[in-house]
């Protein structure tokens, strides 16, 4: 019996996707390669959870009520306009579940999330390529989506844009989202990142989704909590798009853990969220003189608290920038996995003060070390 004669035939040329944040498995390492909350989670996480532990003997609301009700309340919608996720990552799953079917076609921006061609994918849907532009620090290529849209189902949009840390306006996205649903397309737009960018309020399109059929904004606790180890995300969209998503939903996909912390998490705790938005915005601004200043990458971009760039010296990957600040106990993301030419650039988040010292003093060893050793193979020559 051969088991690839059995399966889908969509998943034969699938590869699982790859992800940073692995960097807590190297003790004394500082992982910049993820984009957490670097306060932590709030320093009543543990009471929470030991709390909602007493109820772990009943099954959760399948229609996580509580919690629905608390992101509603949030995000100024109904009930009925949030459907709750195991982390956004259930929803970017489910999404194409209920609305592609095989060979659907659906723009997808590039570099980006890696989760989202690969649910699509999953679907026999076909993936249409729309490059962001480097020279624009990767914004949307309007022109050429436009140019495509007649051609696909959905629109996927990641604002902040994952690896890219572009922050596109509400404008420039809203303008593609009345677009899209006069030609009865659909806009799939990630906000997972949004709540720790100090400008959050005038760039999210959350308060858009009751005037717009079309458009499903997914978001999670993960980040802006800083709990990848509770699985608490959701989705916010219009009405029909909801109920359509309800129907295939995983019965019981949020833990009676989840439901609960969740819910007094985005209650009680939006402080926690503003104050880590407020503090990186001001400390991204030190990082970027610093950095620029070693000469090691293109200067880095100025709009999120993460930072994308390109490796300034040609002979040198990602990787070997990886090696370099490695033992130096810092860890960045290597972009490679994003595919050609990002493997010759990193990622690398803002943290608190003296752990953002730590990556400035790595860089800036590294930038000399690198440029001794230039220096020592040309006196050789
Ligand atoms: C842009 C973006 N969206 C969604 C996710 C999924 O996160 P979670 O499932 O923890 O909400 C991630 C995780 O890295 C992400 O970077």
């Amino acid at each position: 019996m051969k088991i690839q004669d059995l399966v889908k035939r969509e998943l034969l040329p699938i590869k699982r996707p790859v992800h940073g944040g692995q960097g807590w498995k190297l003790p004394g390492v500082e992982d910049f390669s993820h984009n957490l909350n670097p306060y932590g989670p709030p320093a009543e996480l543990p009471r929470l959870v030991a709390e909602a532990a007493e109820h772990l003997g009943h099954y959760p609301d399948d229609t996580a009520a509580e919690f629905r009700e608390e992101v509603a309340k949030l995000h100024n919608v109904w009930p009925e306009n949030v459907i709750a996720g195991a982390g956004s990552a259930e929803l970017i799953r489910l999404y194409p579940e209920v609305f592609l079917s095989r060979k659907a076609r659906v723009i997808i921006p590039r570099p980006t999330f890696s989760e989202y061609s690969h649910a699509c994918r999953m679907q026999g849907a076909n993936i249409l390529d729309v490059p962001l532009i480097e020279g624009e620090g990767f914004r949307l290529d309007m022109n050429a989506i436009r140019e495509k849209l007649p051609l696909a189902r959905a629109l996927y949009i990641c604002n902040p844009n994952n690896p890219t840390g572009t922050v596109e306006t509400k404008r420039r996205i809203m303008e593609l989202v009345d677009e899209c649903e006069a030609a009865g397309k659909l806009v799939f737009l990630d906000e997972t990142l949004l709540e720790l960018v100090d400008e959050h309020d005038s760039v999210s399109c959350m308060s858009e989704v009751q005037s717009h059929e079309n458009l499903f904004i997914i978001s999670s606790l993960t980040k802006s909590f800083a709990i990848p180890g509770m699985r608490v995300g959701y989705g916010v969209g219009g009405v029909e798009i909801v109920e359509m998503m309800e129907r295939a939903r995983l019965s019981w996909n949020l833990g009676v853990i989840e439901q609960y912390v969740g819910a007094r998490l985005l209650r009680d705790h939006q402080d926690h969220v503003r104050k880590a938005a407020r503090m990186m915005a001001s400390e991204r601004a030190r990082i970027k003189k610093a950095v620029d200043g070693t000469g090691l990458f293109s200067p880095l971009p100025d709009q999120c608290f993460f930072f994308f760039t390109r490796v300034n010296d040609p002979k040198m990957a990602a990787e070997d920038v990886v090696e370099h600040l490695l033992p130096r106990k810092v860890l960045v993301r290597d972009c490679s996995t994003f595919g050609r030419p990002f493997d010759k650039f990193v990622r690398f988040s803002v943290k608190t003060p003296e752990k953002n010292d730590l990556l400035i003093s790595a860089m800036e060893e590294t930038a000399r070390e690198i440029r001794s050793t230039a220096f020592g193979a040309r006196m050789h020559v």
